[in-house]
């Protein structure tokens, strides 16, 4: 049977017994979009501005956008300055040059998205200057930004504003993960003038680069690829991280203009079980937050992962930390010897010295064996483990999926103990606040809590970027950045009036929010200084969602399972919570603009979808049995014709195996495929652009093979 079909009724296993599977938990506290309060910065309204977060200044951010960069005030989401707005066109030559070359009026605009100080009055930008990317260096003259100097902007900054690209300015020099050409094809990770290898499947292989940052002596690279090592048929994409030396300087001879560092990583977010179940599309990461868990202090980053966008909707946030991503490079390397062998460890006698791909002082002077030894195998065979022993949070619905993660770390709960909240945000303007209320006391139990579902967004509008933002004597708040509008909302939603009694209040578990038995309220908890005498007419319970205070009797079962069953409130029905899936839409304008922007749909119906999770789980075990008959069938037809026919030539099988990586359409020996039919609605009733090749296939091949 063909991985992916495993994958699904590995999935429907799990979900059907229930057994290492966490538990989706339920929001608390469900927040519809035309409830939501907050600033908001739409920039020009007249097209989508592809807003991107250049630079988080501690009062204001800079953003960059169509033909601009905007400097907004984090107190209130205006434009600071919007007379001396930085305004950057392409010029006139470079756009006729980008119709030419058959490009639509809006791609052919400069759409700013890489940005570097270089010190507190000059600073470089790169945009995609109507698909001829081009970097400028700004410099403040009485108080105005003017430009300075032009440089190429090629391989550092994407030619399309929605392309997955990444780059980060450290220690004076810009690091990119981006393509160098026109049509996408050529990726690379570039600093001036190192490159990774030209069209080398080894080192990039179809990446889409998600986020990078320096840390120690490395820059680190966060993407997903179609993985070499995957030798089974189809196609599988693995999450990474790449790492290069901040110092490399190059190899020696003619490799000057290559890396003697990069290396790279399989990270590995599942749920564990015979059939570990693999989130493996990287979508974001947080920044680095450090904290103690299970006792312990340490380094986490968070990322978001999904399922391919052509199966069941799952998404989940898996932590790592950074000592163990840079353990996995100090460990083996993997190789596959020849063509058609196992991918295996390489044995630690084979490794020359100098190690390769340690960060030396002079890596020109390394000798040539070391340096083609990293070339050829950049390749770590550990995968990096999540470090909590299940995702903090999975989430599987048709839906919608988790696009980025933002942390609001070490948030001090009345019971003293900290714990990260996450901020989620998803392709369907949602933010999901969650947090594992056993964070601080285990890495094997992991307990996850949905405080709250927030639609932030106009349904269909996916957050791009999310910040925490604490600024002082304002309350903090939650920065969600999408395409064409910038939003504030609050961190927290304690004085919602679904909190508004005692027990509502703490089984919240939002460590922000406390019953205040005083006064009655449920209130913000000003987490980062704690007056001890406060917490006696506070109540909080993060871990149990109950506090004696509030007259509940300890009837209640106690909680022993380390995968908590959401806890209700009085009178809620946990059945009718539990098994639906409700999307709230604002239908009369989903944009939520007086005018639609030029990309975008118009006149749209969308109707609001009501699934069940037993509808989902019967149509699932359905569309499994429907395709392990039809399998069968055909299998067994095809063996038996088979048998009378000839066997196809070996050079040609061979050929086939060595094809491996071109993904499932090649044709040849076995072309039988089955198309399985899975019922998937309309994710996106409005229509994205950025996803539509891949979601507007009608169905799902699944190629078998038979053994
Ligand atoms: C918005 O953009 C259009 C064309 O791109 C321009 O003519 C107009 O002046 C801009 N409006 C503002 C308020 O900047
Ligand atoms: C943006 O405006 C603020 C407020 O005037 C200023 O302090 C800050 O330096 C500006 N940011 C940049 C990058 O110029
Ligand atoms: C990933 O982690 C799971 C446990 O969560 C483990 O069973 C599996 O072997 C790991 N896979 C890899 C490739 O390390
Ligand atoms: C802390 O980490 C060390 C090593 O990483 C481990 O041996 C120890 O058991 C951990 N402590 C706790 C309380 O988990
Ligand atoms: C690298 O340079 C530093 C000083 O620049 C020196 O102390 C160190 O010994 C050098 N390391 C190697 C391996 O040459
Ligand atoms: C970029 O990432 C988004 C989100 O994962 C995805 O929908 C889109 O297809 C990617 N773009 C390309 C060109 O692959």
């Amino acid at each position: 049977m063909s991985e992916s079909a495993l994958r699904v009724l590995a999935l429907v296993a799990l979900i059907a017994h229930n057994a290492a599977w966490p538990q989706d938990p339920v929001a608390r506290l469900h927040i519809k979009h035309r409830e939501v309060i907050g600033q908001r910065f739409l920039g020009n309204e007249s097209h989508v501005e592809h807003f991107k977060l250049l630079e988080r200044a501690p009062t204001s951010i800079f953003i960059g956008a169509r033909n601009a960069i905007y400097n907004i005030s984090l107190h209130d989401l205006t434009e600071n300055h919007a007379d001396k707005r930085v305004l950057w066109s392409s010029s006139e030559a470079h756009r006729e040059l980008c119709y030419l070359k058959g490009r639509s009026e809006d791609e052919c605009q400069n759409y700013v998205r890489v940005f570097g100080r270089q010190g507190p009055d000059r600073f470089l930008a790169c945009g995609t200057n109507a698909y001829k990317p081009l970097c400028r260096q700004f410099k403040i003259e009485n108080g105005i930004y003017v430009a300075e100097k032009d440089t190429e902007g090629r391989g550092l900054c994407p030619h399309d504003p929605q392309h997955n690209s990444t780059a980060v300015f450290a220690d004076g020099q810009l690091y990119a993960a981006t393509v160098s050409d026109f049509s996408g094809g050529e990726p690379l990770i570039y600093r001036e003038p190192i490159r990774t290898e030209r069209s080398d499947l080894n080192q990039l292989n179809g990446p889409n680069f998600v986020s990078s940052l320096a840390y120690s002596d490395y820059v680190f690279f966060f993407y997903r690829e179609t993985a070499v090592e995957y030798m089974n048929c189809g196609k599988a994409v693995y999450p990474r991280v790449g790492r290069v030396c901040q110092h490399d300087k190059g190899g020696p001879h003619a490799f000057g203009d290559r890396w003697t560092s990069f290396l790279k990583a399989r990270l590995n977010c599942s749920v564990p079980g015979d059939y570990p179940f693999y989130f493996n599309e990287i979508q974001s990461t947080s920044d680095v937050i450090e904290g103690v868990y299970a006792g312990n202090r340490t380094q986490l980053i968070y990322g978001v992962f999904t399922t391919p966008v052509n199966s069941i909707g799952g998404s989940a946030v898996c932590a790592f930390t950074m000592d163990s991503i840079l353990r996995v490079f100090q460990g083996a390397f993997k190789e596959q010897e020849t063509i058609n062998s196992n991918w295996l460890r390489v044995l630690p006698e084979k490794v020359p010295e100098p190690r390769p791909g340690a960060c030396v002082n002079d890596s020109r002077t390394l000798p040539d064996v070391t340096v083609n030894f990293v070339k050829a195998h950049p390749l770590m065979d550990d995968a990096v483990q999540s470090y909590f022993t299940l995702p903090v949070i999975t989430k599987i619905t048709f839906n919608y999926r988790f696009t980025k993660v933002a942390v609001d770390p070490q948030v001090k709960a009345l019971d003293g103990k900290a714990y990260d909240i996450l901020y989620v945000g998803t392709d369907d303007g949602r933010v999901v606040k969650a947090l594992n209320v056993q964070a601080p006391n285990s890495r094997e139990n992991v307990a996850p809590v949905i405080v709250s579902d927030v639609q932030v967004l106009r349904y269909g509008q996916a957050i791009k970027d999310l910040q925490v933002i604490h600024l002082a004597g304002e309350a903090s708040k939650l920065m969600v950045i999408a395409d064409s509008e910038i939003r504030a909302v609050p961190l927290h939603h304690c004085d919602s009036t679904a909190a508004n009694s005692c027990v509502a209040c703490v089984v919240l578990q939002d460590p922000h929010c406390a019953w205040d038995a005083t006064t009655n309220l449920c209130v913000a908890v000003p987490t980062r200084l704690h007056d001890n005498d406060a917490g006696k007419t506070l109540y909080q319970d993060i871990v149990n969602g109950k506090h004696k205070g509030c007259g509940y009797e300890e009837e209640l079962v106690k909680p022993t399972q380390t995968v908590m069953p959401p806890r209700l409130g009085r009178g809620e029905q946990p059945d009718d919570r539990d098994n639906e899936i409700v999307i709230e839409l604002d239908r009369e304008n989903p944009f939520g603009r007086t005018q639609p922007r030029a990309n975008e749909p118009q006149g749209v119906i969308v109707t609001p979808v009501v699934y069940s999770a037993q509808t989902l789980t019967g149509a699932l075990l359905g569309a499994c049995l429907v395709s392990l008959v039809v399998g069968f069938a055909s299998g067994f037809l095809f063996s038996q014709r088979l048998r009378s026919a000839p066997y196809p030539d070996p050079p040609e099988q061979r050929q086939q195996l060595n094809r491996l990586t071109e993904g499932p359409d090649s044709p040849g020996f076995n072309n039988k495929s089955i198309n399985l039919v899975l019922n998937v609605n309309p994710k996106n009733p409005n229509g994205k652009n950025a996803n539509s090749s891949a979601e507007n296939k009608p169905m799902q091949k699944v190629k078998k093979t038979y053994i």
